[in-house]
This record gives C-alpha cells, sequence and structure tokens, in this order.
C-alpha cells in the first residue's frame, strides 16, 4: 500500500470538534462550579431590584474553571430575556487590556461608542458613565494581576451606579496590594475555585470526550489514565492535552480507537516539558533550589543576593531564567507581588490553595 492510501485512511478522522479541546472552549456546562456559580448569581441579583450589586474577588490556581463559569455565566444572562435590556455585561481580560486608557476603549467598543478617537481617558469615563447608568452593569475583569493599573476600578466605583465588579487572579494576595481607597469602595467579597481532585478530573475529561470525538474512540481506561496524570500535576490542561495528543497518535498510526501505547507516547511527550525528578537538574539548578528551600518567600532579587554571597557565577538573567524553569518543572512556586513595581516571590513548593 502506498504512502497516499494511506493518507486516504487516515481522512477519516477521531475528531468530531477539535476546537472542544481548546483551552478557551467553553462547555455548555461547566461541572463542579455550581455552587460558585450560584453565589456569583447571588452577588448581581439586586441589580435586577434596582439596587447595587455585590464586588467579589474570585481568586484560584490556574486552570480551575474561573474563566470557563464566568463565560458560562455571562452566556445565560445573554440568553435570558428577562435582563437582555436591564444589564450591561463588560468582560475585560487584562492580560490584554492592561491599562486604564486600554480598558476604556475595550468597554466604549463593548458598549457599542464608537468615537473614541482624539478623546483621553477621562473623556472615555465620561462617557462610559453616561452610557452605562441608564442601566445596571456587571464588570468582570478577568487576570487582574496583569493589570499595570487599577484607576479604573476606582473611576467605576466612583461613578457608576448600580453594578456588581468580579475581579479574577490566580494570587489570592493580589488584592494587599490595591490601593486603599479602592479597597475600602468595592468591599470585596472572596470566593475560591478550589483544585479539583482526580474525580473531578475525570468527569471533566468524559465530558470533553463526548464534545471532542466520535463515540467508542477512548475506553475508560484510557480516560483514568490521563486523569491521573492531570491529577498529580495539578492541572486539567494537561489532561486536554493528552486527550488531542493520543487521539493524533492514533490517527497517524491509522487506528479508530486510542489504544494505551497511544496514550503513553502522548505522557512521554509531557514529561519531556515537565522535570519530575531533581537528578535530572544541573548543578547549578540543585544549588538555586536548596538556597530557595532555605530561604522561602523571598524576592528573587534578594534571592540572586544570597546566591552571589554564597559564591554562585551566573548572572541575573540566566539565574531567572533558572527560576522559571524551575517553577516548570514544578520544584517551587512563582508569585507575583507589587510592592513598589512587579517582583516575583519564590517559594518552596507550590502554593497550597
Ligand atoms: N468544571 C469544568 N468543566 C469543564 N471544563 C472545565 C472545567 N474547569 C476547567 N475546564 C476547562 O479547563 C480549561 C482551563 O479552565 P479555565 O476556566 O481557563 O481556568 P482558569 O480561568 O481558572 O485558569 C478550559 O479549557 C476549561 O474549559
Ligand atoms: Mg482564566
Amino acid at each position: 500500500m502506498g504512502i497516499y492510501d494511506d493518507f486516504l485512511k487516515n481522512n477519516e478522522s477521531l475528531f468530531k470538534n477539535e476546537y472542544a479541546l481548546d483551552y478557551n472552549f467553553v462547555p455548555k456546562i461547566v461541572p463542579y462550579r455550581e455552587a460558585q456559580q450560584r453565589y456569583l448569581a447571588s452577588c448581581i441579583r439586586p441589580l435586577l431590584a434596582d439596587h447595587s450589586g455585590r464586588n467579589v474577588l474570585i481568586h484560584g490556581p490556574p486552570g480551575v474553571g474561573k474563566t470557563a463559569a464566568l463565560k458560562h455565566l455571562i452566556k445565560e444572562l445573554e440568553e435570558s430575556d428577562e435582563l437582555y435590556d436591564k444589564l450591561e455585561i463588560i468582560y475585560v481580560n487584562c492580560w490584554h487590556k492592561n491599562t486604564t486608557y486600554k480598558i476604556a476603549l475595550e468597554i466604549c467598543d463593548i458598549i457599542g461608542y464608537a468615537f473614541v478617537q482624539n478623546k483621553n481617558t477621562e473623556d472615555l469615563f465620561k462617557i462610559i458613565e453616561q452610557i452605562i447608568n441608564k442601566k445596571a452593569a456587571i464588570f468582570i475583569f478577568d487576570e487582574i494581576d496583569k493589570s499595570e493599573d487599577t484607576d479604573f476600578l476606582y473611576i467605576l466605583a466612583e461613578n457608576i451606579l448600580r453594578k456588581s465588579i468580579f475581579l479574577v487572579t490566580n494570587y489570592k494576595s493580589w488584592i494587599h496590594e490595591l490601593d486603599d481607597r479602592i479597597r475600602s469602595r468595592l468591599l470585596l467579597e472572596q470566593i475560591e475555585f478550589p483544585q479539583y481532585n482526580y474525580d473531578e478530573m475525570l468527569g471533566i475529561l468524559k465530558q470533553r470526550v463526548e464534545y471532542a470525538f466520535y463515540e467508542g474512540c477512548f475506553s475508560e481506561e484510557e480516560l483514568k489514565i490521563i486523569a491521573s496524570k492531570a491529577s498529580e500535576l495539578k492541572d486539567i490542561r494537561i489532561g486536554l492535552f493528552l486527550l488531542k495528543e493520543s487521539a493524533l497518535i492514533a490517527e497517524e498510526k491509522s487506528s479508530r480507537k486510542v489504544s494505551l501505547e497511544h496514550v503513553q507516547s502522548a505522557i512521554r511527550k509531557i514529561d519531556q516539558f515537565t522535570i519530575k525528578n531533581t537528578d535530572e537538574l544541573d548543578d547549578e539548578s540543585k544549588a538555586i533550589l536548596k538556597i530557595i528551600k532555605d530561604n522561602s518567600g523571598k524576592k528573587i532579587g534578594d534571592l540572586y543576593r544570597i546566591y552571589e554571597k554564597a559564591g554562585g557565577k551566573i548572572s541575573y538573567k540566566t539565574f531567572q531564567r533558572k527560576i522559571s524553569k524551575l517553577d516548570e518543572g514544578k520544584f517551587i512556586s512563582l508569585e507575583r507581588t507589587y510592592s513598589g513595581g512587579n517582583t516575583t516571590i519564590v517559594n518552596k513548593k507550590l502554593t497550597e490553595y
């Protein structure tokens, strides 16, 4: 059989909808997050009775469904006839829009105001205020810790009459960096999205398999192995990656089903980029890891000084790179703080949530 015959055979894809494995895909339901969604819905309910809503800091480690749950909530609100005319929904990702001015432009875009040219931040917020104050509003600022300033929060807190503001972050400690003036105006409540356990990860992956693949591609056994790996590495995204990767491997082998062997090959790919065993670290990284263990919770600059004093020779840049590698390998965890500019705090193991 020629190579093209193989290609033809491969045309029979295992994937029904590959996009369902994308990290941005919003599933129809977001299981294990019902309580959080109910709570958030209760925070915006007063808006419908012409009262002000509650403001919330939503926190939890990466990949625990914070964005997915909020996007889902937004979808439900948008689909509800009762709310449609009453509520302006503003979702901004502060990774992409990371200054008050950029956020003002984004809000204008969302509410359909186009004449933004030659207007400064103050002008823009005046207009935003006029338009939004005809209704009630819910503001969601995802990845709020990536924003370079938080003036917009003060402006919204002061000038928007009926609103709920949701701030989303992977770092609970971010709240301490928030200006007192803003904090006292927002009176933020807090809700945590905890890490998923093995059973929850398995449940999420099973749901995703139904969206993404034709029936019978994965058996329970393979899914369990993938869920174990994801739960070992505390990251559902690893699970999504493994589903896709092992199915691609199966297709390459012209197989109609994903086998144990395909899953194992996919797992080997992950092991290449997650170091687990300190034996695999170079000597310099081992020395740095020891310093971190003895000085957990210090800023990266301070650690570098300790390292230099102990006779370390590599440059600060290389030092930072090695610290990032240790973070990727999950030997340590990094935490950003904001006292006088961004700094990184290095902790000896994963931040416990
Ligand atoms: N409870 C869940 N049900 C279904 N998919 C989920 C769930 N939690 C997370 N996911 C999926 O995992 C990935 C990461 O979730 P995400 O909401 O982006 O995490 P976070 O915003 O907390 O970092 C996304 O693809 C998301 O769809
Ligand atoms: Mg997110």
